[in-house]
């Protein structure tokens, strides 16, 4: 898949998703409403039962035909039916209503005039106002004509509830949009990762060919000189070609190990020759070698080699490699003429070693990356050096075998340091030698 078509699923799906997460917000909304709607016309039913109960005492009491029959000035009478009806039966009449209709939710209820707003009879203390400007209001049915009187009832706890008797579903829904929009970014991550790595993979074969075209090149053509009869005249360009193919195929031989290498590191059974060894005569070794390399294009190397105890239990050939890694890129990513200091000083716990370049740098997005496998930073045009990108992985991986560690600090433009640390002692858990 191309980076356009990855994209464009990605918004395509990305848009979906925004229009699943709205569609299923407003379905929600509507099934809260209409939930409280079915509410609120389970209790204007009880009330309104409650309220044709009321009215159907007028048969019994006399003073309610008068109630009935009174005009909206006979405010005495209106007081009188209604502090007539017994709060203990108005009470009950509510409670079977709405036991009735399975509603059994906190309420409070009262009668009030409406011109007063005055309570006159219910189970109203401390919710007054509310109840006044509740949803639950019906004027008492039969004094239509002069509707002073009302009944309301309030229940305090409607909107908790109607959101309760959803949560189920809120939360269902909540729950599988996260789901997938996870999914989603699980497998757009893994697209990337993939993608990164066939990039990877792609550069990786690149520099391999080019890495090993040179030399096979070089010795193709030394050995077709060496096939013409005339050289066998002039042993010392016999001997030169002879060399050119020694050292070119020792080249080869270095970058296939490199990359064998790198398959040991990862199946991790590489086995270690522990030995004690003096870094600072290894190190004098490489130093020297590394000078000659360098001397080519005017390089220098410093050696400060200030570490009071040097001798640490290593294997040899790795420590020697990690040490080659290290210069190598010093020199590699190094513009113009290369200028490198190894340094050692020590501790109570080990030796440390440090190589400094005043090359072109790293920005510190990149730092963090180096050590993997693999890894090269982009450096465009600007510098075309090949590389594999497991020089680095090889010296984190062989340094913390060995139980050390290694950091690193740089600066673009300026130069990088890599410093190293060996413990004197390697820790038993991280042997795994061969002896
Ligand atoms: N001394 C250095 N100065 C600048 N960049 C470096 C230095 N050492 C390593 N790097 C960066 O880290 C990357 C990884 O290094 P390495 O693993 O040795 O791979 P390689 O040298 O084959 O590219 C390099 O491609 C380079 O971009
Ligand atoms: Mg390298």
């Amino acid at each position: 898949m191309n980076r356009r078509t990855i994209l464009i699923t990605i918004i395509v799906t990305t848009l979906a998703l925004m229009g699943v997460v709205i569609t299923q917000f407003f379905w929600v909304k509507n099934a809260i409403a209409l939930r409280g709607e079915q509410f609120d016309q389970t209790v204007s039913i009880g009330l309104k039962r409650v309220v044709n109960q009321l009215t159907t005492l007028q048969n019994d009491t006399s003073i309610i035909r008068n109630f009935c029959a009174a005009t909206s000035s006979d405010i005495s009478l209106h007081s009188q039916f209604i502090h007539s009806i017994d709060p203990a039966l108005l009470d009950s009449m509510f409670k079977t209503e709405f036991r009735n209709l399975q509603v059994d939710q906190e309420y409070y209820y009262g009668i009030f005039g409406e011109t007063e707003n005055a309570f006159l009879t219910g189970r109203f203390k401390g919710f007054e106002d509310k109840i006044l400007t509740s949803d639950h209001i019906l004027a008492i049915s039969c004094i239509f004509q002069h509707d002073q009187y009302k009944i309301g009832i309030l229940f305090p706890n409607q909107p908790k509830f109607v959101l309760r008797s959803m949560q189920l579903y809120i939360v269902l829904s909540a729950f599988f949009i996260l789901v997938t929009i996870g999914s989603f970014w699980f497998v757009i991550h893994s697209l990337f990762k993939q993608k990164k790595l066939s990039e990877i993979k792609a550069d990786f074969v690149n520099n391999m060919t080019h890495e090993f075209k040179t030399p096979i090149s070089t010795i193709s053509v030394a050995s077709e000189m060496l096939m013409k009869e005339t050289i066998y005249e002039n042993p010392e360009k016999l001997l030169k070609y002879a060399h050119i193919i020694y050292d070119e195929n020792a080249r080869l031989k270095n970058q296939v190990e490199k990359v064998l290498q790198v398959a040991i590191l990862d199946r991790g059974d590489y086995k270690f020759r522990i030995r004690e060894l003096d870094v600072h005569e290894v190190l004098r070794g490489i130093i020297e070698n590394f000078q000659m390399i360098i001397s080519k294009t005017d390089g220098t190397v410093f050696s400060r080699l200030n570490a009071a105890n040097h001798i640490i239990e290593a294997d040899r050939s790795h420590f020697a490699n990690v040490l080659h890694n290290l210069l190598d890129n010093a020199d590699k990513y190094s513009q113009g003429v290369p200028e490198v200091t190894v340094s050692t000083w020590s501790n109570l716990a080990g030796i440390f070693i440090s190589v400094e370049d005043k090359g072109i740098g790293m920005a510190s997005e990149h730092l963090q990356h180096i050590f993997k496998k693999f890894h090269r930073i982009p450096t465009g045009n600007v510098h075309d050096v090949k590389g594999f990108g497991i020089g680095l992985f090889y010296v984190k991986t062989i340094v913390e075998a060995h139980g050390g560690n290694i950091k690193v600090n740089s600066d673009p433009g300026k130069g990088s340091k890599f410093t190293l640390f060996f413990p004197y002692k390697m820790p038993a858990s991280n042997i795994n030698s061969e002896n």
